[in-house]
């Protein structure tokens, strides 16, 4: 089970759009999501259709009372296909007053305890955050291993999300835990010099943290929400949607690094597969193979074998990977070039699209 938070001090920068919408992409992609809806402004649960109102229990009872960490299945509602809801309500702001008598560990361990207990039925559960860092995000940064900070183009105040970064690093090093953390642009207007400029900006400053995939603006995902649906069911083809699919292409394809100890090397060395991939080309000299693998350096832990059908030269590329999803591209003579015989593919910010490939 993979858990996120989706978190930002910050107010309007899309946290609840990313967690409701990307939650529904990965729902489509076959996942089994469940959203946690943190925020006692309970705005996701609204955008999924869910009036917390008409409900009899939400996340206070889970999180306030005694032995509450029990009763999160009860508290769920299903809120789609493959996709299910643990409703906030406005009660959750009074939680921090509430438990201001408890030690600081048992506040803030409320939300891990709850999923802990829950049995194995989700792939991914996605916690939307209030716009504070307070009792209810910490919770949040407890009960996960991976953050995403969703982070405006139109407005970024780097000082903001520094804080934001410190934090989560403190956090984790108190509890010992190695969050994985990514930044994902939003409400992006290709239009304007100050977005595009601001995208290069965060992407030259987080690097590899920075997703590939850009949130644009689209008004149909302020539609959706109000609709009540997740922006795939409600306007498949819009901007929105395919935004948030390739979100979560990229959360698929990327599960936070792990510790691991040395005997699970030891399996991982067992369990990898020998995978096969060719190129041809007629004209081509030099053709080597990059990913995540390798760290995207070319033909990096890679062997290599030439042949000749006719014309054509073959290069074959015999590399061994543990089961997962893969990221690549060939580099011909230079120059970067996704795989022209997989349709897989997903496209990069930097321009072009690296290839997918899937170890079974
Ligand atoms: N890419 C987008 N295009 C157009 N509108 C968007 C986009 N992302 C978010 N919005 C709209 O902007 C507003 C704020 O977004 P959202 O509620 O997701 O932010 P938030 O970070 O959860 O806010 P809060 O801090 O209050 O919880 C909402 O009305 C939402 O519909
Ligand atoms: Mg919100």
């Amino acid at each position: 089970m993979r858990t996120i938070a989706i978190v930002n001090q910050k107010g309007g920068c899309g946290k609840t759009t990313t967690t409701v919408n990307l939650g529904g992409a990965l729902a489509a992609d076959g996942f089994r999501v469940l959203i946690v809806d943190l925020d006692p402004q309970a705005h996701a649960s609204l955008a999924l259709g869910i009036d917390p109102d008409e409900l009899d229990e939400n996340l206070y009872e889970v999180l306030a009372e005694p032995g509450g960490a029990n009763h999160l299945e009860e508290v769920i509602v299903n809120a789609g296909d493959n996709l299910d809801l643990a409703p906030s309500s406005i009660v959750l702001s009074a939680l921090e007053q509430k438990l201001a008598s408890e030690r600081q560990d048992s506040r803030t361990e409320r939300l891990a305890a709850a999923l802990a207990k829950l049995p194995p039925r989700y792939d991914y559960v996605l916690v939307d955050c209030p716009p504070n860092v307070g009792l209810l995000t910490f919770n949040a940064l407890r009960a996960v291993r991976e953050v995403i900070i969703p982070l405006e183009t139109s407005y970024f105040a780097i000082d903001g999300v520094q804080k934001l970064l410190e934090t989560i690093g403190l956090l984790a090093d108190r509890i010992g835990i190695d969050l994985s953390v990514r930044i994902l642009p939003t409400l992006y207007d290709g239009r304007t010099r100050f977005a595009r400029q601001t995208l290069a900006e965060m992407r030259e400053l987080f690097k590899d943290l920075c997703f590939d995939a850009v949130i644009r603006q689209n008004v149909k995902l302020r539609e959706c929400a109000k609709r009540g649906v997740p922006i795939n069911l409600y306007a498949p083809s819009a901007n929105g949607a395919l935004d948030y699919a390739a979100v979560a292409i990229e959360v698929e394809a990327s599960p936070p690094d792990q510790t691991i100890a040395l005997e699970d090397r030891q399996a991982e060395v067992d369990t990898a597969r020998e995978v096969v991939v060719r190129f041809r080309d007629a004209r081509a000299g030099d053709v080597r193979i990059a990913g995540d693998f390798n760290g995207w350096v070319p033909d990096k832990g890679v062997r290599s074998r030439v042949d000749r059908e006719g014309e054509t030269r073959v290069w074959t590329k015999i590399l061994h990977l543990p089961p997962g999803t893969y990221q690549y591209r060939y580099i011909v003579d230079g120059e970067w070039r996704e795989d022209p015989d997989n349709a897989q593919s997903l496209p990069v910010s930097g321009g072009g699209r690296n290839s997918i490939l899937v170890v079974r």
